[in-house]
């Protein structure tokens, strides 16, 4: 049977469409016929000193490659073949790379599938996959720039999975799969919203942020979501933590999010027992709802009155950049 989010059925018609032809002056990619037949030759074929707006356009298909965009001028739109542009569900692109800190990369951001250093890329309908599993630090996605938007993205690895670390991003209608601290990182203020966050395994913290001063502008909002059992993984009741402090002031909200009973009553974990780091964190909630919303939480945790918008997270300007059919 299909899976649709709950939330698809009060998508517009206008927004759910098919996107099967490369929008005009696109750079192609596929096997062969195309412009080109690896992600990262299309995105290195791309001046990084023009200004003007380029778009790439990815065919069916599942490229194993590590993509790295570097610095770009103008803004840069890559877009995945799909027959419904509102959905991860139904992406037909996949982007792997297998790596690891265990098997031999520089440093955790250079295990990523993909590495987006630019501001101003919005990246639509591609699976981003690092398949290495279970067993050591395994990026799917490092975001390292502001202004980034992920639409109908799918995310998928066990252990950081989703390096959020510099500047303002947004991610809608996307699936995130992890099991350890796999929405993780130090300054990026992130608005996750209407997006499906998938746990492979029990025992792990969803989020790890860290956030080391309180002059440090991070924040995560995860939004309008749902938290669950990914499909097809045995994950066992209460094993599940929605964050733990990877710095001491660590700041992350749930609202208005479905959490499933996999969620712990205690809702959030300390780091370590010999660092608990827990003294200058703000773990916020807002109006979840599921089995996994209820339950005594810890007390360094805070239930919010009213929900965080937008517009405080990532300013009232948002709507320059993002695509605001996707929030
Ligand atoms: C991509 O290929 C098309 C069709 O051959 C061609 O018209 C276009 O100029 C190419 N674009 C680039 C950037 O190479
Ligand atoms: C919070 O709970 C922990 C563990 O139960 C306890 O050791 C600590 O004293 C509590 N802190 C406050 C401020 O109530």
């Amino acid at each position: 049977m299909r899976f649709f989010p709950v939330f698809m059925c009060t998508i517009g018609g206008a927004f759910a469409t098919s996107r099967i032809t490369p929008p005009s002056g696109s750079i192609t990619v596929c096997s062969s016929g195309c412009n080109y037949s690896t992600i990262q030759a299309a995105v290195s074929s791309i001046s990084t000193s023009s200004t003007s707006a380029h778009s790439i356009f990815i065919y069916s298909g599942t490229y194993t490659e590590q993509v790295t965009i570097p610095v770009i001028s103008g803004k840069l739109s890559i877009y995945g073949y799909t027959t419904n542009t509102a959905t991860y569900a139904d992406n037909v692109v996949n982007l792997e790379w297998d790596s690891s800190l265990a098997s031999g990369a520089a440093d955790d951001e250079e295990t990523a599938a993909l590495i987006n250093l630019s501001p101003n890329v919005a990246v639509y309908n591609i699976n981003i996959k690092n398949t290495y599993g279970e067993g050591s630090q395994a990026i799917a996605l490092s975001a390292y720039n502001t202004q980034q938007g992920y639409y109908g993205v799918g995310l998928y690895g066990y252990q950081d999975t989703l390096l959020a670390e510099t500047g303002n991003q947004v991610y809608g209608y996307c699936y995130i799969q992890g099991a350890v601290d796999f929405i993780f990182g130090q300054h990026a203020r992130i608005w996750i919203t209407k997006s499906d966050i998938a746990v492979s395994a029990g025992g792990g913290c969803i989020t790890a942020n860290g956030r080391s001063s309180s002059s440090d502008v991070s924040y995560y909002v995860i939004d309008e979501s749902t938290v669950a059992a990914a499909s097809g993984y045995n994950v066992n009741a209460e094993t599940v933590f929605l964050g733990r402090p990877w710095s001491e002031y660590a700041t992350v909200c749930f609202q208005e999010t479905s959490l499933s009973d996999i969620i712990n009553p205690a809702g959030w974990s300390e780091w370590s027992t010999s660092e608990p780091n827990t003294e200058d964190v703000t773990f916020l909630e807002y109006e979840n709802t599921g089995a996994g919303a209820s339950g005594t939480r810890a007390n360094f945790s805070t239930k919010l009155s009213s929900a965080i918008s937008i517009s405080t997270i990532l300013g009232t300007d948002h709507a320059d950049w993002v695509d605001t059919s996707y929030i």
